[in-house]
């Protein structure tokens, strides 16, 4: 059986990109399944470092084939800026594939996500902006344009100006904002079309088809578990399922294909937006400021910095029973090599009561204190270690008490952003 699926394990940005790269070869599709511009993936090779927000990382392997599944939604503009960039790179993009069934991303979504977040004030979650939201509204609410659309002008007129009698109310008259022209909107995604259009198609037999031919698909998750929009921090979460189960119904691709699910882990947490962290350094405590600056913690797609604590196995446990995790990848274990002493999060205290698991009340979730284990660090440079043996016993240590706190084998270790700086046992 040949599809993999690979996901993000905590609140995102754990190095999907670094993982998705390192493990690319033996793939001949990578496909993005959820999610848009909001995920910001760095691949770093010894030709570039590059930041993907929605082609998929395995675009600069030649011989892949990148999809952009239906579960997707797509901002046109951002897309073909991406596809210039990667060609100006000397990486050729005609071999994209973009699912007629994945949303598009409409200028009114970017600028509805923007007035949202300012009309929460303070409860604000603190969005990427890019519209994701309110484009993930419109599909459930089916009024929402698919890439399909772009290509029969008649129609995506049409459910243009079905879609701005609404949606130009709710900018002028609730918001005070300037609204939109069917004309304004067609004439430039229309351009758009016109490049895009030989990319679009209908992904999903595709995906049949070399499935069927036993050609090994990866699907690439964007943002992570505690993001979904059922299982992560609500409403502190993002408007789709990061986790496995996204991957079939944003692809098509049956369940059954599926062999291997790989969850990206980084040896601490970092959370960028509102919502609850348990295990996130307080004001004033040293460490949150060291892991951010030795960590570079400062997000790819907004620039915002991270917020950073120690590793939570609460949130380890729930990501490799919610994705059903076969293996974890653990990066940025290097980060760790700085400090005398190393926490772990092991339970919850949440007001007086002990939770070894993720508790589903959120009143529950924002006061949850961390229960640590404190662990030796082991102070040395572990960034050219490229066998376990090669890591330092403490170092080893640290990984063993994570790998049985989580419930899942440690099959791939990261100690620096570059492909060749990866620990690989049993993957
Ligand atoms: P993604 O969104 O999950 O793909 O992760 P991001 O690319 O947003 O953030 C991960 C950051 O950590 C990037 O800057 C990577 O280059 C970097 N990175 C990935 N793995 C490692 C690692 O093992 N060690 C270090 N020091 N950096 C890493
Ligand atoms: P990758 O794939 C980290 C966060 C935002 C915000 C919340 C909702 O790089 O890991 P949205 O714009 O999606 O409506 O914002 O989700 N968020 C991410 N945080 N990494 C990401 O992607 C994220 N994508 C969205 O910061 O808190
Ligand atoms: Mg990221």
């Amino acid at each position: 059986m040949p599809a993999t699926i690979l996901v993000g394990t905590q609140w995102g940005d754990e190095g999907k990109g670094k993982i998705t790269d390192l493990i690319s070869d033996r793939y001949s599709y990578v496909v993005r399944y959820q999610g848009g511009n909001n995920a910001g993936h760095t691949v770093v090779t010894d030709k570039y470092k590059l930041a993907l927000h929605l082609i998929p990382s395995g675009i600069v392997y030649p011989t892949i084939t990148p999809v952009i599944g239906n579960g997707c939604v797509i901002d046109p503009k951002v897309l073909l800026d991406e596809i210039n960039l990667l060609e100006g790179e000397g990486i050729p993009c005609e071999r994209l594939r973009i699912s007629g069934n994945a949303h598009v991303i409409m200028p009114y979504h970017r600028d509805l996500d923007g007035a949202n977040e300012r009309r929460l004030g303070n409860n604000l979650i603190g969005t990427t902006r890019r519209g994701i939201g309110p484009a993930y509204q419109d599909k459930m609410s089916r009024m929402g344009l698919r890439m399909q659309d772009m290509l029969d002008h008649g129609i995506f007129r049409d459910k243009v100006e079905a879609a701005l009698r609404e949606k130009n109310d709710i900018l002028s008259k609730v918001y005070g904002l300037p609204t939109y022209t069917v004309d304004q909107i067609c004439d430039e995604y229309f351009a758009y079309a016109d490049r895009l259009a030989p990319m679009i198609c209908d992904t999903t037999p595709l995906l049949h088809d070399a499935d069927a031919a036993g050609e090994q698909i990866l699907f690439e998750g964007a943002q992570a578990t505690m993001l979904d929009i059922d299982f992560g921090t609500y409403p502190f979460v993002t408007s789709s399922n990061c986790t496995a189960g996204g991957a079939i119904t944003g692809s098509g691709v049956s369940m059954r294909s599926i062999d291997h699910i790989l969850g990206v882990m980084k040896a601490y947490v970092t959370r960028v937006g509102s919502g609850p962290f348990p295990t996130e350094a307080p004001e004033g405590d040293p460490a949150g400021d060291r892991l951010c600056e030795i960590g570079h913690e400062y997000g790819v797609t907004t620039g915002r910095r991270r917020r950073c604590g120690w590793f939570d196995a609460v949130v380890a446990r729930y990501a490799v029973q919610v994705n059903g995790l076969t293996d974890i990848a653990m990066t940025k274990l290097d980060v760790l090599s700085e400090f005398d002493t190393i926490k772990v999060c092991v339970a919850y205290d949440c007001d007086g009561v002990r939770y070894d698991r993720m508790p589903q009340n959120q009143t529950a979730m924002h006061h949850a204190k961390p229960v640590y284990e404190e662990l030796p660090g082991w102070r040395e440079d572990i960034t050219g270690c490229r066998s376990y043996e090669e890591l330092p016993k403490l170092a080893r240590d640290y990984v063993d008490r994570i790998e049985a706190l989580a419930g899942a084998p440690i099959s791939i270790i990261a100690v620096g952003p570059s492909r060749e700086q990866t620990i690989v046992r049993g993957w």
